[in-house]
Parts: C-alpha cells; sequence; structure tokens
C-alpha cells in the first residue's frame, strides 16, 4: 500500500488528519524537499526516512529512481508513504507517480493537502477570489525548461477579471511580468511574490507588474515562492492578519490536538 500524501505548504498545523494518521502508521517514508522538518519530527523514531527531493539543479533522485524506489518498497510488503509539499496533484507529480503503482498493480490512495497557491495567499492576507474583483483563479506553472519561452496562453492569462497563481516562477519573473503587459494587462496591475508562505519564514513582496522585479530584487526574495496577480492582491493590507499576531493568539493546534 502507497499512500501519496500531501503535506501542505508549510505551517505543519495545516497537515490534514488522515495525512497525520498516515505518517503515524508508515513503515517507510519517501519525502520531497519542501516537507517541513515539523512534519518530518512527526515520522514515529525508527522508521526510514528516504529523501528524494529536487531542488534547483540539485535533484537526489531522478523522476524514474523515484518511481522504481516506491514500487520496490511496496513490492516489499511495507506500508509507504510518499510525502509531497502542497498537494500531491499540484505540480507535484502525483499523478505520474499514481499512474506506475497502477501500472504496477499496487493499491494506493491519495491524501489530498493544502496547496500553497491558495494557503500562502490567504496568510499573505491575499483571497485568490473575491465578489467583483476576481471571477476565477489559475493555477499556471512559471517553470520553462532552460528559460525557454514557454508557448502559454499569454492573452487568456492577462485578463484582469481573474487572479493568477504561478507556481515555480520566480526565476522567470521578468519574462512573465513583461508577457502580461504586453498581452494586456496595465502596468499598475497589482502582484505579489510570497516566499516560504506559511511558515514561520515567510516573506512577501507586494507591488505592481512593472515594480514587482525589482522589489523582489530589493527585498532578495528567494524560492519556494509563488507569484500572485490580480485586484485580489490589493486586498493584502487591508485583510493582513499573519504577520501581525502574536505567538500568544496562536498556540500550535498540534501542541492540544487529540482525537481518536
Ligand atoms: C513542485 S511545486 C509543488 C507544489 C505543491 N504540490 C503544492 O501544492 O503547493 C513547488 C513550487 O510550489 C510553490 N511553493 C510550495 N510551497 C510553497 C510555500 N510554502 N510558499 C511559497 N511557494 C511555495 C513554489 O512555487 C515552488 O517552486
Amino acid at each position: 500500500m502507497v499512500s501519496l500524501i500531501g503535506a501542505g505548504p508549510g505551517d505543519p498545523d495545516l497537515l490534514t488528519i488522515k495525512a497525520l494518521r498516515c505518517i503515524e502508521q508508515a513503515e517507510v517514508v519517501v519525502h520531497d524537499r519542501l516537507v517541513s522538518d515539523e512534519i518530518l519530527n512527526l515520522i514515529p523514531q525508527g522508521i526510514p526516512k528516504i529523501y528524494a527531493g529536487k531542488g534547483c539543479g540539485r535533484h537526489s533522485m531522478t523522476q524514474d529512481e523515484i518511481n522504481q524506489t516506491l514500487v520496490n518498497l511496496a513490492n516489499s510488503g511495507r506500508r509507504v508513504v510518499r510525502l509531497k509539499g502542497g498537494d500531491p496533484f499540484v505540480f507535484g507529480r502525483g499523478s505520474e507517480e499514481a499512474m506506475i503503482l497502477k501500472k504496477e498493480n499496487i493499491t494506493f490512495e491519495v491524501v489530498p493537502g493544502v496547496t500553497s497557491g491558495i494557503a500562502a495567499s490567504a496568510y499573505a492576507g491575499i483571497p485568490v477570489t473575491h465578489r467583483a474583483l476576481s471571477r476565477g483563479v489559475l493555477f499556471v506553472t512559471g517553470h520553462f525548461k532552460n528559460n525557454e519561452e514557454v508557448d502559454l496562453d499569454w492573452k487568456g492569462m492577462a485578463n484582469p477579471e481573474l487572479t493568477l497563481v504561478i507556481y515555480m516562477g520566480l526565476h522567470n519573473l521578468s519574462m512573465i511580468t513583461s508577457n502580461l503587459i504586453k498581452h494586456g494587462l496595465t502596468p499598475s496591475t497589482h502582484a505579489a511574490v510570497i516566499e516560504n508562505g506559511t511558515s514561520s519564514h515567510q516573506r512577501k513582496c507586494i507591488a505592481t507588474l512593472s515594480t514587482l522585479e525589482q522589489q523582489v530584487a530589493q527585498q532578495g526574495l528567494t524560492s519556494p515562492a509563488l507569484i500572485v496577480v490580480g485586484k485580489v492582491v490589493g486586498l493584502s493590507s487591508e485583510l493582513e492578519w499573519f504577520e501581525s499576531l502574536n505567538e500568544e493568539d496562536t498556540p500550535p493546534v498540534s501542541a492540544t490536538l487529540s482525537y481518536p
């Protein structure tokens, strides 16, 4: 049995109860780079943890090797937990792993996680939709192989009625903002970058399409980071809550949670 689990975006209290139950019953865990230490610490002592992270330019295992590892571990009869950042089916290659397991007749389950695109935005005071400001939200990848210009639907994306949430796009920020302006969004459109969203290291830059690149460089924001574009970003200062919390306002749920 393999459980493909979303570990959420960073704040360990955003882990689901189902995910926690699976982690507690794991016999071996294969985890990605973006799974926080707090969550790895929930794995019972003595359970092997296999790192299968992929950082920019430092792949520990290829995807084929990860797939084969999951198959081998499952065939050894152990209960395997595959832990991924955010949600396993949102830019997480969880579906590719599920396809291999299916092909090999290995039983698997998918435990959805809280995706960073929604959670990091919320922790930055940005609702991804808001009546009269945004009719919908597009989740897109900003990762292009070898920085080549990718054939994205820039015209469809440059729609002022929508919110854009761009994963893995920080390295291509300049190309993304200039294409959105070229295809119709005004340079004054609100835009943000959120780094390490929902974690205690969260940082954010709230700007416009024309100023975002410069301000992000000034603040020195790095990955993991999301780009959020649209009118809803303008609500960020009004709805800001996370950075102004005091520690005593929020005892971590994990410290108090008791469940059957
Ligand atoms: C390979 S994708 C995985 C996305 C993940 N499955 C999810 O649902 O959030 C990795 C990208 O997700 C975004 N990301 C993940 N966690 C993040 C966080 N805590 N804060 C900001 N961005 C994050 C970044 O754009 C990062 O480059």
